[in-house]
């Protein structure tokens, strides 16, 4: 199997109802007169509210997707200001990320809790982009690698072979996020290359070469394709140039 690039805009907290339209309906004209490949995603994460007017905005384009940037863990129930991936699900949108290290961080999202959300998205059909990343002082002392084991055998290796590959993996130092310091290529690479190692110990090789694997961190256009251009990065998770259309479509075009 040819193993699916992505490129995915997490617009975060950004984006009224009408600036949602905007935004998305300008990278979807950009996008018109390219030759996109067969394996390529080009998925958009706007906030929840947004979930139902974009999968239809999206649906002539087929390679265009939406994700959700979070779920909860539950089915349903009294949890007040959630969404559960069944919810999301009803949208029409095919991913949800899970895990990212804003969610880490600033609602104190553990590695137990991502893994339960984890099957929820799987349960109702979703693909979970799964994200991992290192804060600096890790990188540091040179632990980087341990981070990124602990929180995918905690968070995501509890899958069964066939349920892994329905995840995407997205490798976003913390360090590199939202801060215009981006991992060199090699860095990239190298811990693309150690996860992949990772999933193949823990699963095989055969399904540690299917697994897209994305790259997050300002990436922005002018050091997107030489990202890209590594051997184990499958495409990128783009948070801040996702928001200005010509930005993201000149990211998608370096896949
Ligand atoms: P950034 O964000 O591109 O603004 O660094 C990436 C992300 O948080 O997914």
């Amino acid at each position: 199997m040819i193993r699916k690039k992505i490129v995915a805009g997490n617009w975060k907290m950004n984006n009224t109802v009408d600036e949602a339209v905007y935004l998305l309906s300008s990278i979807e004209s950009l996008l018109e007169e390219e030759n996109i490949p067969e394996n390529l995603h080009v998925v958009i994460a706007p906030p929840f509210i947004h979930l139902k007017m974009l999968t239809d905005l999206v649906q002539n384009a087929e390679y265009m997707h939406i994700a959700a940037q979070n779920c909860h863990h539950e089915d349903k129930g009294a949890y007040t200001g959630e969404i559960s991936a069944g919810m999301i699900q009803s949208t029409g949108a095919k991913y949800v990320i899970l895990g990212h290290s804003e969610r880490r961080l600033y609602f104190y999202e553990t590695n137990d809790l991502i893994k339960l959300k984890v099957i929820s998205c799987l349960k109702n059909d979703l693909t979970p982009i799964f994200c991992c990343g290192e804060v600096l002082a890790e990188r540091e002392s040179e632990k980087h690698f341990e981070t990124i084991k602990n929180q995918l055998v905690e968070g995501l290796f509890h899958l069964e072979s066939e349920d892994i590959l329905q995840a995407v993996i997205a490798y976003e130092p913390v360090w590199a996020i939202g801060t215009g310091k981006t991992a060199s290529p090699q860095q990239a690479q190298e811990m693309h290359a150690y996860i992949r190692a990772l999933i193949a110990q823990f699963y095989d090789e055969d399904v540690a070469s299917q697994i897209s694997i994305l790259y997050g961190g300002s990436c922005n256009p002018s050091n997107a394709a030489e990202l890209f251009s590594q051997k184990d990065v499958d495409g990128g998770l783009i948070g801040g140039a996702s928001l200005k259309s010509a930005d993201f479509v000149h990211i998608v075009k370096s896949i």
